[in-house]
This record gives structure tokens, C-alpha cells and sequence, in this order.
């Protein structure tokens, strides 16, 4: 049967990814950086990869087309991004590996990152890799540093964490003003051109959707902020010294960019 949101999935993960490049012009390569972390922990080809604050399941996305044997599971509270990520993964009538909950080993899993419960929604305690973009900056700091050790809890000995974000270098503060100001203003000429959508434009088209509508009324009752919550953006520094005390045995980093960076972590 095909999925209900199969006509318009393909186009708002195109228009979520232009979206979000406004943000991240690095986006792909820091993506494939993640994923080349992931190679290297999993000989075998076939990773077990959790897609965390994943939304509409972009890393898992790549991950399988670079990893046709992966496993991933997408875990986010948003049911418009949730409901997408589940329209792409999982919605293929054509899939030959179909089981009762959707196609085998592609997980679709709704659940808080600010409650320690999460972890009971999983259907695993033994992921190769947990990788996350842009998201956890939505978390309070000592919310972040617990989860941290969460996440330790189901990485099997020797999986990769890696989270991308923005993470400036505390040795770089004005240029980092710089660099920031810059990157406004190429994202502001973006939306002037019509190139990407802001993200309070692309939201308003998800409202506009007659399919999309009630999952936003949904979600509207789970950020009723405009961005869900103050964003903390603490320097890489911070991350490698918390990934430190929730026990990882490497840290460092994998990746930066400006005043992005991608810190990484071996349980
Ligand atoms: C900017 S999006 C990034 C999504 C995806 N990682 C990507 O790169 O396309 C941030 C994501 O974090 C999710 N998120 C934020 N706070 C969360 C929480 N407490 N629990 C679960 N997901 C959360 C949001 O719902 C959203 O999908």
C-alpha cells in the first residue's frame, strides 16, 4: 500500500534540505565526514546506525544509500518531520524486505531527548554509530551532559558518536563574529533570491499542506516557539570535556567549519 504522504514526501525533503543548507552550506560533506567515522568502525558494511533528533531522516538517508546493509533508526519528537522520515524510509510499496512495522531495520521512533526515558522507546542497546546534526543545541546544558552518558548506553564498545552543530572556537571570538555576520548575510541573499526557504516560510508551507496540516497542529503543541526552545551553542571544548565524563574512552574532532564543528566519540 503507499504511504499517505508519498506524492509530497520526496518534495519537502528537497525544499527541508535546501532549508536547511541556508543554515549549513557544508551540510553534505559534513554529513559524509560522519559517515566515513561510521565505515570505519563497521567492517562489515552493514552498520546499526541511530539517527538522533534525525527529523525527517536525512543522515539515515545518505547512510543507506552509502551503506545499502545499514540499519537506522530516526528518533525525533516532531510529528511532521517524524511522519516524513517515515514517508521516505519506509513508505517504498516496492520494498522486497517489508515487514509488519514498515520496511525491516528501518526504525521510526517518537521520543524526548529531555527525558532520560528516551531510551526505553529504542528497539536496540547495540548501535555501531549514533549520529546527530543540529539539534542538540535545543537542550539545556546540564540536560545535554547527562544525555551524553545516555548515549554512551547504547553504543556497543567501540561505536562512534558524533554530533555536528554550531560549536565555535573559543580562541576565535571576533573572528567567529565575523564569520557568523558573513554567513547571515549569504542565508539573508538565499531567501531574497528564492533559492531556500526560511525556516519560518517552510513551516508555513507544511501548515498550508491539507495532509501536512494535522501533524502541524500536532506539533504546534509541542513548540510553540518558533524554534522550540533557547538554543545553547557552546564551543567544541565543552562538548569533548562532557563526552570525557560520560565516560567515552576518544574524543576529538572530526570536522569543522567555520563556527560549525562535528565533535566525535568512541564508546
Ligand atoms: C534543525 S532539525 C535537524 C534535523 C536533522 N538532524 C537534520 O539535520 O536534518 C532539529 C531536530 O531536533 C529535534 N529535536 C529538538 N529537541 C528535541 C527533543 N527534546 N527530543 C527529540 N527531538 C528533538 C527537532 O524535532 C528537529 O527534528
Amino acid at each position: 500500500m503507499t504511504h499517505y504522504l508519498a506524492e509530497v514526501a520526496d518534495a519537502f525533503q528537497e525544499s527541508w534540505d535546501r532549508q536547511q543548507e541556508a543554515y549549513l552550506p557544508d551540510r553534505e560533506h559534513r554529513i559524509a565526514t560522519m559517515l566515513d567515522a561510521v565505515e570505519a568502525v563497521t567492517p562489515d558494511g552493514r552498520p546499526r546506525l541511530l539517527d538522533l533528533a534525525g527529523g525527517t531522516g536525512s543522515i539515515s538517508l545518505r547512510a543507506l544509500a552509502r551503506f545499502p546493509g545499514a540499519r537506522v533508526t530516526v528518533v525525533d519528537q516532531d510529528p511532521v518531520l517524524l511522519a516524513l522520515a517515515e514517508a521516505s524510509l519506509n513508505g517504498d510499496p516496492a520494498s522486497p524486505v517489508e515487514g509488519d512495522g514498515g520496511v525491516v531495520g528501518r526504525e521510526i521512533v517518537a521520543a524526548d531527548l529531555g527525558r532520560p526515558s528516551w531510551t526505553e522507546a529504542l528497539p536496540h542497546r547495540d548501535y555501531d554509530a549514533v549520529l546527530t546534526a543540529t539539534a542538540l543545541h535545543w537542550l539545556a546544558p546540564e540536560r545535554l551532559a547527562v544525555l551524553y552518558g545516555e548515549i554512551r548506553q547504547v553504543l556497543r564498545a567501540g561505536g562512534v558518536f558524533a554530533n555536528a552543530d554550531h560549536m565555535p572556537d573559543e580562541g576565535l571570538p571576533e573572528l567567529t563574529k565575523q564569520l557568523l555576520g558573513k554567513a547571515n548575510a549569504r542565508r539573508e541573499a538565499r531567501y531574497a533570491a528564492g533559492a531556500a526557504l526560511s525556516w519560518r516560510d517552510w513551516w508555513a508551507r507544511v501548515a498550508a499542506d491539507p495532509r501536512l496540516a494535522p501533524l502541524h497542529a500536532e506539533r504546534e503543541k509541542i513548540y510553540p516557539a518558533e524554534h522550540g526552545s533557547a538554543e545553547w551553542t557552546p564551543p567544541a571544548g565543552w562538548h569533548l570535556a562532557a563526552l570525557r565524563t560520560a565516560g567515552f574512552t576518544e574524543t576529538g574532532l572530526l570536522w569543522r567549519g567555520g563556527a560549525d564543528a562535528t565533535v566525535a566519540a568512541i564508546a
